[in-house]
């Protein structure tokens, strides 16, 4: 048990991971979940606060989801975020509608002097809602006002009830942290020592005392998230765990080679690799839905793990480095599913393992990074940009044939070589090309083409939940696409994906 947490009640707002994340920040353990969760169920000697996140629901509509009083007879301190504090203020007394002018995106804001924004310099929040607090419900007193919002925060000092209308998590390194701080560390008094780094030895105890004495396999991807939990496995049941690398035809050019490169070096792990792009590709053919490509890898995954383990004598766990975005996105938590994540949502029923191990499951990718740092994991293979599980599949727009995945893999080759070349590798967080199965009108030469346009994907983040484009120069830009459409056959055009995550994903598919 942790010696201090606070709990994050899930009201399908899509930032609630960030409010977890923001509260592990300020050194306290923080977890999710659903908003009607019995108080029970998280409620032991180390819980110090409770935040409730925003939703899309109208605390008045049919069906909104509820905050059990059972939470608020805790008498802990309680901060609502956006639809949480209108909870709050239904719940207690006070009235919620939707004002004239709604407010949506950066919003200036006057803060009153009050513990939650100590330290905060910050005049303007992020806000997206629809309906505020009208009325405060007895005890409480506004602590912030913006033009159209009198109560954009408000506190019961007594009860120590606070609500804020705005979303500090979404300005996470900028005031939010500091809110988040406030929160934990002076109203919820908690003394804020927890570091995932300090985490390793428990983890390991926990396999060991699950799986000890058993044998275990541990699907390999060569990322950091199957690495970390390979190392931790390893250093819990040692040879009794053997990794399995699956090439699924789905891999970027030399990725196979470069994989094994590392794990055969200073990790020490029995490694097999398994040749297994005939039957992915295969099984592929004809598919153009993603879910579906999904669905189909995680479980093809499955049965060649489990082909594996029964020819090396038989295997009682499998190992995943499933995180904690890859379940919370999957739909476990109150929020819409955006990606069933192919380790997660995309799992046969029927696995002959007697269990799985996922020692990250509650872990963030920066968090997992750290980790594997303690660890003594390469850095090159901490700081290894994320690669999908199902791989080129979803880079693939649409129907999967070799002549798509040559013209990825070979653009994707470009781009790498050129995002090395201008050092930009480890300040972008992933960088690949997009197939997108278009083709356009072209010169080349004399003559007309009418070939495939490549997009050219790259973005900045912290933890992949949100995201903005990589502001990469204009001239590398210009390298990278003329070396593209010179040098790769079948890509006559390249665009360069200018969204951020939200509105849309990282990924194309
Ligand atoms: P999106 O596209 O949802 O991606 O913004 C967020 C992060 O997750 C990775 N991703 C996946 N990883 N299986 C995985 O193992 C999947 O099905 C999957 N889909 C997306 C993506 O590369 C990014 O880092």
């Amino acid at each position: 048990m942790e010696k201090e947490k606070i709990v994050v009640l899930d009201f399908g707002g899509q930032y609630t991971q960030l409010i977890a994340r923001c509260i592990r920040e300020a050194g306290v353990y923080s977890e999710i979940y659903p908003a009607h969760t019995p108080a029970e169920k998280f409620a032991d000697g180390s819980l110090k606060g409770v935040v409730l996140s925003g939703g899309p629901d109208s605390v008045y509509a049919p069906g909104a989801k509820r905050l059990r009083p059972d939470v608020l007879a805790l008498g802990l301190p309680v901060l609502g975020i956006c639809y949480g504090m209108q909870e709050l203020c239904c719940q207690l007394g006070g009235q919620v509608a939707a004002p004239e002018s709604r407010e949506y995106g950066p919003t200036p804001i006057t803060f009153g002097a009050h513990p939650l924004f100590r330290g905060i310099d910050a005049q303007t929040v992020w806000m997206n809602h629809n309906d505020q607090v009208m009325a405060l419900p007895d005890g409480f007193v506004s602590i912030a006002r913006t033009a159209n919002c009198p109560a954009a925060a408000f506190a019961d000092n007594g009860r120590k009830i606070y609500g804020v209308q705005f979303h500090p998590e979404v300005t996470h390194g900028q005031m939010g942290a500091k809110l988040f701080y406030n929160f934990c560390r002076e109203l919820c008094g908690c003394e804020g020592s927890w570091r995932v780094e300090d985490l390793a030895g428990q983890l390991v105890a926990e396999i060991k005392e699950k799986a000890g004495g058993k044998k275990i396999i541990c699907g390999l991807s060569g990322g950091v998230d199957s690495s970390v939990a390979a190392v931790l496995a390893h250093r819990a049941v040692g040879d009794d765990l053997t990794c399995i690398f699956v090439d699924h035809g789905l891999l970027r050019k030399n990725e196979a080679e470069e994989v094994m490169g590392f794990y055969g070096g200073s990790l020490g792990m029995k490694i097999v690799k398994v040749d297994a792009a005939a039957l992915f590709l295969g099984r592929l053919q004809g598919v153009t839905d993603p879910e579906q490509k999904r669905k189909i890898i995680g479980e093809e995954f499955i049965r060649v793990f489990e082909q594996k383990a029964a020819e090396l004598g038989g295997a009682d766990y499998l190992v995943q480095g499933t995180i904690y975005p890859d379940v919370v996105e999957s739909g476990a938590g109150e929020s819409a599913v955006i990606k069933s994540h192919h380790n997660v949502g995309g799992l046969p029923e029927d696995i002959s393992f007697r269990g799985l191990i996922e020692p990250l499951r509650l872990f963030f990718k920066d968090e997992v990074r750290r980790l594997g740092e303690s660890l003594g994991i390469p850095h090159q293979l901490v700081w290894r940009q994320p690669f999908p599980g199902p791989g080129l599949a979803i880079r693939v727009i649409g129907e999967i044939t070799e002549e798509k995945l040559r013209i990825v893999r070979e653009t994707d080759q470009i781009l790498r070589d050129e995002i090395a070349a201008a050092h930009l590798d480890e300040k972008i967080w992933q960088y690949f090309t997009v197939m997108t199965g278009v083709q356009t009108v072209g010169v080349m030469g004399d003559g007309r083409t009418y070939e495939y346009v490549v997009a050219v994907r790259a973005v900045t983040s912290d933890d992949a939940m949100t995201s903005s484009f990589a502001e990469i120069p204009y001239p590398i830009l210009a390298k990278i696409s003329s070396r593209m459409v010179n040098e790769v056959q079948g890509c006559s055009r390249v665009v360069y994906d200018i969204t951020s995550k939200p509105p849309a994903t990282i990924e194309w598919e």
